[in-house]
């Protein structure tokens, strides 16, 4: 052994044992989550925030993240702005991330009635021509993306709360067969990816969750590929389902023999967040971490971004907002993290 590599021997051991960071690197959400069988723990994140430096160091921390999201980056006005015009640079950006990172991406998301361009929404197209479009779409999306998806959420928010079919341009014109369709047309692009449906307010078990069954088992009865059932987990601080009714929940998904992720988790109060609703989130937090870490089936917990800094709450909801494992100053709240981190224990 060269006096080099036994001085780097030297240093190794004494930094492992005496560095904090090092410690820190092997206890963390991600980690405590693959211990416990789960793909990962992971994070929205967004283009504009990436120059924050301190909050691109938290991202990047894989012993917390081992799995990223594009909030918006690969949604179809960012990604087909005009017919035939693709722009693919906000979401390379996020793949070069987490590439670098060594995390996995979560790839959001194909077909939404949301942030569509109202050239699809509002193009007047017959049934066989919003086909071509929408499969156009899924096909080159998800081909740029090809090998660098481990999942794709195909189609997003597809319910009304009664479990009926959302109104869209693509329901209105395709009817329910748009499912099965976007689902083949995205495997056919990327036979490796992992394809979800993804839909928020499932996790009460009720009219919705039953409908989102439905999808999973509409598509499937087409012979096109699903993999799994994004709840997106949008929850409100003391009104989170408990973990054995989202237990119950997950087994139900997994009996459709698919798995199941918590694809966008946050869990909202009112602001600033008393100290009574802040040890209230914890509970609700481990509630549905552990339904996860309880149920074989459900791969993975991401929440939608990790701070509040950047968190969508605020500015969709008045006057809630604290929904996340860290604070607006990047700091985290050690009784909301250290719940997570026990539910995956
Ligand atoms: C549109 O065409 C598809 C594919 O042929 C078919 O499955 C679907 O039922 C059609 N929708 C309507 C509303 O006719």
């Amino acid at each position: 052994m060269s006096i080099t590599s036994r001085l780097s021997c030297l240093l190794f051991a004494v930094s492992a044992i005496s560095s904090p960071i090092s410690h820190r690197a092997v206890d963390g959400l991600n980690t405590r989550a693959v211990a416990a069988g789960k793909e990962y723990f992971g994070s929205a994140t967004d283009n504009g925030e990436l120059s924050d430096i301190p909050y691109l160091e938290g991202l990047s921390n894989t012993a917390d993240f081992g799995s990223i999201t594009p909030g918006n980056a690969m949604k179809w006005d960012t990604i087909e702005p005009s017919r035939g015009t693709f722009n693919f640079a906000n979401g390379d950006t996020i793949v070069d991330l987490a590439e670098k990172n060594g995390q996995l991406l979560r790839c959001h998301t194909l077909v939404w009635h949301s942030q569509l361009p109202s050239w699809v929404s509002n193009g007047g197209f017959d049934n066989a021509t919003l086909i071509d479009i929408m499969v156009n779409h899924i096909t080159q999306e998800v081909t740029h993306y090809k090998g660098k998806c481990y999942h794709w959420d195909v189609v997003n928010e597809a319910l009304n709360e009664d479990g009926t079919y959302r109104s869209s341009v693509f329901y209105d014109t395709i009817g329910p067969a748009y499912l099965p369709i976007a689902f083949a047309a995205a495997a056919a692009a990327d036979p490796e990816a992992k394809l979800y449906f993804n839909d928020y307010n499932l996790e009460y078990g009720g009219a919705k969750f039953n409908a989102a069954l439905e999808i999973v088992k509409l598509v499937q009865s087409y012979g096109a590929k699903i993999d799994g059932l994004g709840f997106q987990g949008h929850l409100i601080v003391g009104s989170t389902p408990s973990r054995s009714s989202q237990e119950s929940n997950l087994n139900k998904v997994a009996a459709l023999g698919v798995e199941a992720a918590f694809t966008e988790l946050d869990i909202r109060t009112t602001t600033p967040a008393t100290e009574a609703a802040v040890a209230q989130q914890a509970k609700d937090y481990a509630a549905t971490v552990g339904a996860c870490a309880a149920v074989e089936k459900c791969v993975g917990v991401t929440i939608w971004d990790y701070t509040d800094k950047y968190s969508w709450i605020p500015s969709v909801f008045q006057g809630q907002g604290a929904a996340l494992p860290w604070d607006e100053n990047l700091q985290k709240k050690e009784l909301v993290y250290n719940a997570i981190l026990e539910a995956l224990s």
